[in-house]
C-alpha cells in the first residue's frame, strides 16, 4: 500500500544508501516539487546537502524573501543569491520568448556553476523531478519539434553532469503534495500553483524591463492575493497576470491616461496539457480590476482571458 509515510521511510533509507557520506547540490525553486525533494534529502543526509536559491529579478513579489525564510524554518541549508541585475542586462533588447527563455536558463546555469565551485567535493546533483517531467521531456522535446524550450529537466550542461539524486522520480503531482504535507512543509507553500522557470519574464510580453517587471509585480500581487483571500485560489490549477505590451487610453479625474493593459489569467486543469478558462465570479473580477487600476500607476486597463488549451497556451509566450 502507497502512503505518504511508508514512501518518506522507505526514500529517506534508499537516499542514505545512495549518497552515503557524499555531498550534494540543488537548485531550489521554491516551487512544491523542489522544496519536498529537498526536504527528503534533507532529512537522509542533513547539511550534506546545498540548497542554492536564485533571485532572477523576474520571481513574484516579495517570493525571494518569502520562501527563503521557508526554507529556514525547514532548518534546510540553503544560499540565497540575488542575480538580478545580471538578468535584467541580458534581457534588455530581447523579445523573443524562446530567446527569453534561453538567456534566462544560460544565467542560471552560471550563477550555479559559480556557487558549486565555491563549495568543496561536490559529487552529486539533487533535482526535483517528478514522473509527468519525466515523460513531457519526451513528448515535448521530439527530434524536430520543440514546442516550448522548458527547462526543468536535463536542463544543465554536460560539464556539470553529476550523479543524480531524484527522490520523486516516480510521483505524480498529488503525491508530491501528500508527501510535503506528511513532511510538515507549510500549506502556503505545498498549494502552491505551478510557476515558470522564467518567471514573469514570459508574462510581460516582448521586452522585459526592470520597471515592466515592478508593474507586473504589484499587479500580480493584488491579483493572487484576492484568490487567496477569496479561497477562489485553490479552485484553480494556476493563476497569473500578463502585461501586454499595448498602451491605451482612459481617464483618471480630469486627466486623460495612455497606459498599460494587464490580463488575468485562471485555468482549471489535471496536468497543465490541457486546461479551461477559470469562471471566476463576475465580481470578485470587478474589484480586482479597481484595485489594480486604483492602485498600480502605469495601469489603466484590465481584461481577462478566456481562452482554453487547446488552441491557446496557459502562458502568453
Ligand atoms: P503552456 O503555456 O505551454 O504551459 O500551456 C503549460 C505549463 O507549463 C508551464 N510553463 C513553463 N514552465 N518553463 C517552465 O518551467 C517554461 O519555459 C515554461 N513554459 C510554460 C506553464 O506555467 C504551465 O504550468
Amino acid at each position: 500500500d502507497w502512503t505518504p509515510a511508508h514512501f518518506i521511510t522507505d526514500t529517506v533509507a534508499a537516499l542514505k544508501q545512495q549518497i552515503g557520506d557524499r555531498q550534494v547540490i540543488m537548485a531550489l525553486s521554491g516551487g512544491v516539487d523542489s522544496t519536498v525533494a529537498a526536504t527528503l534529502i534533507h532529512k537522509a543526509i542533513g547539511d550534506n546537502l546545498h540548497g542554492i536559491f536564485v533571485d532572477n529579478g523576474v520571481l513574484r513579489k516579495n517570493e525571494f524573501e518569502d520562501v527563503l525564510e521557508t526554507y529556514k524554518q525547514l532548518g534546510l541549508n540553503v544560499t540565497g543569491v540575488n542575480a538580478s541585475q545580471m538578468f535584467y542586462n541580458e534581457l534588455k533588447d530581447n523579445a523573443d520568448p524562446e530567446s527569453k527563455r534561453k538567456i534566462i536558463g544560460r544565467l542560471f546555469i552560471e550563477v550555479f556553476q559559480q556557487e558549486a565551485a565555491k563549495l568543496e567535493n561536490i559529487e552529486l546533483l539533487g533535482q526535483g523531478t517528478i514522473y509527468p517531467d519525466v515523460i513531457e521531456s519526451v513528448s515535448v522535446h521530439g527530434p524536430s519539434v520543440t514546442i516550448k524550450s522548458h527547462h526543468n529537466v536535463g536542463g544543465l550542461p554536460a560539464t556539470m553532469r553529476m550523479e543524480l539524486v531524484e527522490p520523486l522520480r516516480y510521483l505524480f503531482k498529488d503525491e508530491v503534495r501528500k508527501v510535503g504535507r506528511e513532511l510538515g512543509i507549510p500549506a502556503n507553500l505545498i498549494d502552491r500553483h505551478p510557476f515558470p522557470g522564467p518567471g514573469l519574464a514570459i508574462r510581460i510580453l516582448g521586452e522585459v524591463t526592470e520597471e515592466k517587471v515592478r508593474l507586473l509585480q504589484e499587479a500580480d500581487h493584488i491579483y493572487t492575493n484576492a484568490l487567496k483571500e477569496t479561497g477562489l485560489y485553490a479552485t484553480v490549477w494556476q493563476a497569473g497576470t500578463i502585461l501586454l505590451p499595448v498602451k491605451s487610453v482612459g481617464v483618471m479625474g480630469d486627466e486623460r491616461t495612455y497606459e498599460f493593459t494587464v490580463a488575468l489569467r485562471a485555468v482549471t486543469s489535471v496536468d497543465g496539457m490541457t486546461a479551461d478558462w477559470a469562471h471566476l465570479p463576475y465580481d470578485f473580477l470587478a474589484d480586482v480590476s479597481n484595485e489594480i487600476i486604483n492602485n498600480v500607476r502605469g495601469i489603466n486597463r484590465v481584461v481577462y482571458d478566456i481562452s482554453s488549451k487547446p488552441p491557446a497556451t496557459i502562458e502568453w509566450e
